[in-house]
Formats: C-alpha cells, structure tokens, sequence
C-alpha cells in the first residue's frame, strides 16, 4: 500500500472549491478537517434510506437504523482498541466528553485534593477542572512547559503527589502541535494513584490510538477531527469506572426503569447516553473511522512529517517569522507571527489569496499568556495537503508582508 496524497484529495469535494477564483489551500485542520465523500454518502445514504429513532421502532427503518448506530461503536470499539464495545459513549464532541468525567470527579474530590493539567491546555480541558476544583474544594495544579512548548517532564513529575487524583493533558496540544509524551507521563500519573484523561482532540487523526497500550482511564476526542461530522465524539472509559459513574444528563434511553418518583439507570453504553442521540452523525463518524483505518499509517506519518519540515524550512528562512512552538516532536501545526502585522491581519490576507488559517488564541488563551504572545497565525496540515500548498502559504505570506509594509 503506497500514500497518494492525489487519490487522496480526490476523495474531498470541497478541496476543488475556489475562493474568489483562487484555488482552496485548506490549512486549517486543527480546527476541523475536511469530509471524505464516503462520509457525506453515509450521511445521506442514511437520511435517504433508513432514518428512524435507535433502539425504540417496532420497524424496519429502526431496526437497520439501529444496526447502522451500533456497527459505528464497534468500529470506534476496534479503532481504539478498546476491551468492550460498552466503554464507547457517544458525545457531541471532546468537550462533552471532558465535561461528563469533570462532573464525576467534581463529585468524589474533597477539599484539599489535588488535579492535575498542564500550561498547554485548550480551555476545554482547563476551565472544566477549574470548575471541578471550585466545586470540590480541590486544587488544580499546572504543569509548566517552556519556551519552546514542551512539557517540563521533571516539573509535572514533582507536582504528583499522594493528594492529586485526577491529572487531565492533551496528547498534542492544539495552538502549538506539541505532541506529549503521554505514556510516560501516564505511568507516573498512575504511580500516585491519579485517574488519567487524555484529551485526544488534537493526537486521533495523526495515527493509530490503543487506549490499552497508552494505560489511559479517558480518552476522549470529538468525530469531527478525524475527518468525521461536527457534532460528534467519543468518550471512552474503563468499563469498571463507567459502570457507575455520576450520570451526566437523565432523560431517555439512559434508564432502565421509571416510576413517578424515582429512576433506575441504565447499563453501560446507555447510561451516559441520554436524549436521541445524533444517529446520522454517529454513522458518518463511523464511516470515517472505517476510511481512516484503510490508509496507510505509516505513509500517512511521512507525509504529515514532509509537511511539516518543509514548512519548518520555509518559515525559518522567512524574514520577520516567528514560530511559536518549536518542540522536538511536533504534528503538522505551524504557530507564527509575522513582525508586519497582527495574526488577524495575517489571516484575512492570506484568505483573499484562498489560503485558510485560524488566527488568535486558539481556546488557550493562558498559554498564549505564558508564550506572551497576542495570540498567533496558526497553519495545520492534514494528510491530503501537499508541499505545493505549502510552498504556496509562503508565497501568499510574502504578499502579506508587502501589503503590510
Ligand atoms: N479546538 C479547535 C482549534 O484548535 C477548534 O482550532
């Protein structure tokens, strides 16, 4: 199997698209990734032929509906390795995801406990634990990183302690690329007893996860990033922990029984699954997976990694570029700012020549603190861009910083 980033591009309708007559150059995939065709089929595919309610008809269309539901959890299952399929939760995305097991530990935490999370987070991952702490009396300790966007693995290490009982990080984080080292930090994490999140947002579509081998107790990342729907994502936890922990919403489909004056929950996946849950969405995300799984994973590395370095290159001999976030171990997320002009400006000119970025804080606005940045120009590569777009990012920024001049 060879990676051809032309077949692959085929697949995406919208990257023929043009933007006032320039061709699309989409960079912005951190903040979401484009659709293959064969999502946007299943999703039509599925409104066309069998849309129902899950789990409730007396019908045809619920039954294949259903069957199409739970094939998705399985292939989430198999992607993620996961030990069961019932450690598979369905949410709208990664922040539902952190806001369900936020809400389970703000309920055990007593004052005085201690979480952990680290100076790179997305405010998904840090208000959430802010919240949690504020509610409990625990702490919330941060983990520093330094300049270059590393986490300082000795320092996180003499946070953990007999009083942290939760510890949350991203496996990348989303304004730098910084890929932690999350195994390692796991292990020590568990070493003191502390549950562990992962927050995999930013790290699910870069490769293969097995939640089993990283030693993890949550991992969550939302649909939409992985090529799949917006409005998706997948909270997956140890069976033993999920098998009771505080519901997070009541209503349908998580209970067992009901009478007028009290609720029993329902079992695994569906107790933390209340309310319809969005069906089509969950069977593109499937799909997506199923297509993501098909590709090569080591080609797909490489050219994330040519990606990547060529833009390094580009950017480093770039007069008047700053990068923001140089780790040694990076996805393709290149940060900058340009001495002409604010991100904003950057990103507005850019877009009039069809390049597409995100500018700003990247919903880490502590970090851009920490880096005293006013926040940054943010490139992100995905697997179906090409050196040629990015040798087209810097002859757009070359016209950005003539007109900025
Ligand atoms: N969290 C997304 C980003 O990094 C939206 O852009």
């Amino acid at each position: 199997m060879t990676f051809d980033v032309e077949a692959i591009r085929q697949q995406f309708p919208i990257l023929s698209r043009k933007i006032d007559g320039a061709p699309l150059v989409y960079l912005d995939n951190a903040a979401t990734t484009q659709k293959p065709q064969c999502v946007i089929d299943a999703i039509v595919d599925y409104y066309s032929h069998c849309n129902s309610n899950v789990h409730r008809g007396a019908h045809r269309l619920a039954d294949e509906a259903t069957t199409k539901f739970e094939n998705a959890r399985d292939i989430i299952a198999g992607f993620l390795n996961a030990a069961s399929r019932n450690e598979v939760i369905w949410t709208s995305g990664t922040t539902e995801g952190i806001n369900i097991i936020a809400n389970g530990i703000a309920q055990r935490l007593q004052v005085g406990d201690e979480v952990l999370v680290t100076e790179m987070e997305h405010h998904a991952n840090l208000v959430t634990w802010q919240q949690a702490c504020k509610r409990s009396g625990a702490i919330l300790r941060i983990a520093p990183i330094n300049d270059d966007g590393e986490l300082i693995v000795s320092a996180f290490n003499d946070l953990l302690c007999a009083k942290t009982q939760f510890v949350a990080l991203p496996q990348v984080s989303n304004a730098l690329g910084t890929i932690n080292p999350v195994i390692e930090l796991i292990v020590s994490a568990k070493a003191v007893g502390a549950l562990v999140l992962i927050d995999g947002a930013q790290g699910i579509a870069h490769g293969a996860v097995d939640v089993q081998a990283l030693g993890c107790d949550f991992y969550v990342f939302s649909g939409h990033k992985l090529f799949g729907p917006t409005g998706t994502g997948v909270l997956w936890g140890r069976e033993s922990l999920l098998a009771d922990w505080p519901v997070w919403q009541v209503g349908g489909e998580m209970i067992l029984s009901v009478s007028y004056q009290s609720a029993e929950w329902n079992l695994l996946p569906y107790r933390l699954e209340a309310g319809t849950p969005n069906i089509a969405g969950i069977v593109g995300l499937g799909a997506a997976v199923e297509w993501f799984s098909s590709l090569d994973t080591i080609g797909l590395k490489t050219h994330e990694t040519a990606l990547l370095s060529r833009a390094t290159d580009l950017a480093e001999a770039f007069d008047g570029l700053t990068i923001v976030g140089r780790a040694k171990n990076k996805t393709g997320v290149l940060s900058f700012l340009l001495d002409e002009g604010h991100p904003a400006d950057v990103g507005f000119l850019l877009d009039r020549q069809g390049v597409a970025i995100r500018t700003g804080n990247h919903c880490a606005e502590p970090l851009m603190k920490r880096l005293g940045v006013p926040g940054t120009a943010r490139a992100s590569f995905s697997i179906y861009n090409t050196l040629a777009e990015v040798e087209q990012l810097f002859t757009a920024l070359n016209k950005v910083k003539a007109m900025l001049a």
